[in-house]
């Protein structure tokens, strides 16, 4: 993992500070879910909190018909491995922070190229990918410095699905409480903040909704934000 400035960057002097201050807490992020990477895989949990938008972000995907996918904070890669084995894209990257959870996205299969590197600074080359799509890890991420990575690597016209917490939604707060994700270092944009962000990044949207649950994970809550890179 390399989350330093190359030497040659002309990145303005903001982002590099941006992206200095928030390598600790990177590193903290990373470590945590290396720890948390033994347990996460665990049937319950995905099924309520993280197969929902996974089948969600699928289905559009397959109606897109996106040769060249990324899928950034893929965590153990069940979603990536998923697009791979059922719509046999041209190529997959699952990339991620974290040496545990990619650790297991690794074991799971051998058709994606998983890479350990942080959402701010990609490796991909300019426009290489039609999608970008990301599950449960957006408020993780410096967004500003993503969405421009996430710019820079799509080509004009391509596909951003972003699946984020909404602390606006009716059941944000009593969710909250129970687990605790008040004090976490997260930072959720409301709809209309995350609306703001993708546009100054140079995406249009396309459409913004409370990702589709089961009634048993309704209380979830996060919404999901398609747009395109204009
Ligand atoms: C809650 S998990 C979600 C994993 C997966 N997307 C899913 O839906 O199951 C969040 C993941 O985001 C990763 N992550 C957090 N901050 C990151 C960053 N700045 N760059 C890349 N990955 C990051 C973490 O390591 C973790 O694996």
């Amino acid at each position: 993992m390399n989350a330093s400035i190359p030497a040659d960057s002309t990145a303005p002097l903001a982002s590099s500070v941006a992206l200095d201050s928030r390598r600790g807490l990177n590193r903290t992020i990373a470590a945590f879910f290396s720890v948390a990477s033994r347990a996460y895989d665990q049937r319950t949990l995905q099924r309520v909190v993280y197969q929902p938008p996974q089948d969600e972000i699928l289905d559009l995907l397959r109606r897109q018909g996106s040769r060249h996918i990324v899928d950034i904070g893929c965590g153990t890669g069940i979603l990536t491995s998923r697009i791979a084995e059922e719509l046999r894209p041209d190529t997959v990257y699952g990339i991620d922070m974290s040496p545990g959870m990619l650790a297991r996205a690794r074991e799971r299969s051998q058709l994606v190229q998983w890479r350990n590197e942080p959402a701010e600074q990609l490796g991909l080359p300019n426009e290489s990918v039609d999608a970008v799509i990301t599950t449960t890890a957006f408020h993780f991420f410096n967004q500003p410095l993503a969405l421009a990575e996430f710019h820079r690597v799509l080509k004009p016209g391509g596909l951003l699905a972003i699946n984020a917490i909404n602390l606006r939604a009716r059941w944000a707060a009593p969710a909250q409480r129970l687990t605790g994700t008040r004090f976490s270092p997260a930072a959720a944009p409301s709809p209309q903040q995350m609306v703001d962000l993708i546009t100054i990044a140079g995406f249009e949207l396309v459409e913004q909704h409370p990702v589709r649950r089961p009634w048993y994970s309704r209380p979830w809550p996060d919404m999901l934000t398609v747009a395109v890179r204009r």
